[in-house]
């Protein structure tokens, strides 16, 4: 094993001891298998080269202050990757087979888990995607499930710190009618121009307007938005956004904590409105926003004055991240347990 700086980690890939696969053939799922190459040996016109046929998960497991490791919502990330595979044809993948794996690859990669005084945490990627050779557009007849594990530190430069971010109006990620709601790569080599936009011009990430009216806020490329007015968290209703579990944990607990949570169009005059706002995600957890700036009208919203993240931002982040971690009793229920 590689000697790891855990106190250093960005959001990349670090090699692990081995991932797990499984594959679906002749109309079935097989066997879960455990590999140590890093590598797959794919033909030149499998579906998912040419037609995107793919879909991925993001969640992450921890080691806690009492030693033990719990892995968050896993059982949602299953859910919605079978939404994915319904979204683009492809076989669902029971929920057992997912968690058996993600369990399987985190359990075989202990060594990996970072140490809880570091912050940092075991990121869990499970995908997707079709091997059958094909030049037509049609669903692949077979597929391979890999779930590999990296330690990653946070997604944002400086994690839970403010950052500016812009207003994409020259890019959509997804339609109405489209892709936006499911985890499929395409959604996000679709939204890399804008990023990459983003990242020039010094912001963190751009967010999306809804692409039919071009008036309410979205998403970013990797994560939800939310905002806090008063004592209500606010968050998109709209079906180009994917479903974060991240964002639906924090209602949960705004609400547990006597907010209240609206969930509807956010109008981008509205956004001067807001005390607080941020990005969330199981990448991002909670990244605080300093301010929008819509950079084609020249508006600037600003919802950090100071430079700190807001009040509420930090109760939010506190109370997940102490789920997370097990210093905060698990009311929901959300964590499963991992003998390592
Ligand atoms: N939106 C997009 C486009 C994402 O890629 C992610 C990351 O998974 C999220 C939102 C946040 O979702 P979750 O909280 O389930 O990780
Ligand atoms: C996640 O938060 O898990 C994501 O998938 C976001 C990004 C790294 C694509």
């Amino acid at each position: 094993m590689v000697e790891i700086d855990w106190k250093n980690l960005v959001f990349g890939y670090v090699p692990t001891d081995c991932n797990i696969r499984c594959e679906y053939k002749n109309g079935e799922w097989g066997e879960l298998t455990v590999h140590r190459e890093a590598t797959i040996n794919l033909h030149i016109s499998a579906a998912v080269l040419h037609y995107a046929q793919e879909a991925f998960e993001g969640l992450k497991a921890f080691r806690g202050v009492d030693g033990k490791v719990r892995i968050f919502r896993i059982e949602e990330n299953a859910k919605r990757m079978q939404s994915s595979c319904n979204g683009i044809k492809m076989p669902k993948l029971p929920i057992d087979k997912f968690t058996e794996a993600v369990i399987r690859a985190v359990e075989l990669n202990k060594d990996y888990i970072p140490p809880y005084e570091t912050g940092a945490s075991l990121y869990i990627r499970p995908v997707i995607f079709g091997t059958t050779p094909l030049v037509g557009v049609r669903p692949a007849k077979d597929y391979e499930f890999i779930v590999f594990v990296t330690p990653v530190g946070p997604y944002f430069k400086g994690g839970f710190q403010t950052t500016p971010f812009m207003l994409s109006r020259q890019y959509d990620r997804a339609a109405p009618l489209g892709t936006g709601n499911i985890k499929v790569g395409g959604n996000y080599a679709a939204g890399l121009s804008a990023s990459e936009k983003a990242h020039e011009l010094g912001y963190s990430s751009a967010f999306y307007l809804d692409s039919k009216e071009k008036k309410y806020i979205d998403e970013c490329s990797a994560a939800n938005f939310f905002a806090i007015k008063g004592n209500t968290y606010i968050t998109p209703k709209s079906d180009s956004v994917l479903p974060s579990i991240t964002n639906v944990s924090l209602s949960k607990i705004a609400e547990l904590l006597g907010m209240k949570v609206e969930k509807r169009h956010i109008l981008v005059d509205e956004l001067s409105e807001f005390d607080e706002a941020g990005a969330c995600g199981t990448a991002a957890v909670i990244s605080p926003i300093e301010r929008i700036d819509d950079i084609d009208t020249g508006k600037a919203y600003i919802f950090s004055k100071d430079g700190k993240p807001g009040e509420k931002s930090t109760v939010l982040y506190n109370y997940l991240r102490g789920i997370q971690y097990g210093e905060q009793p698990d009311t929901f229920g959300w964590n499963t347990f991992v003998e390592v």
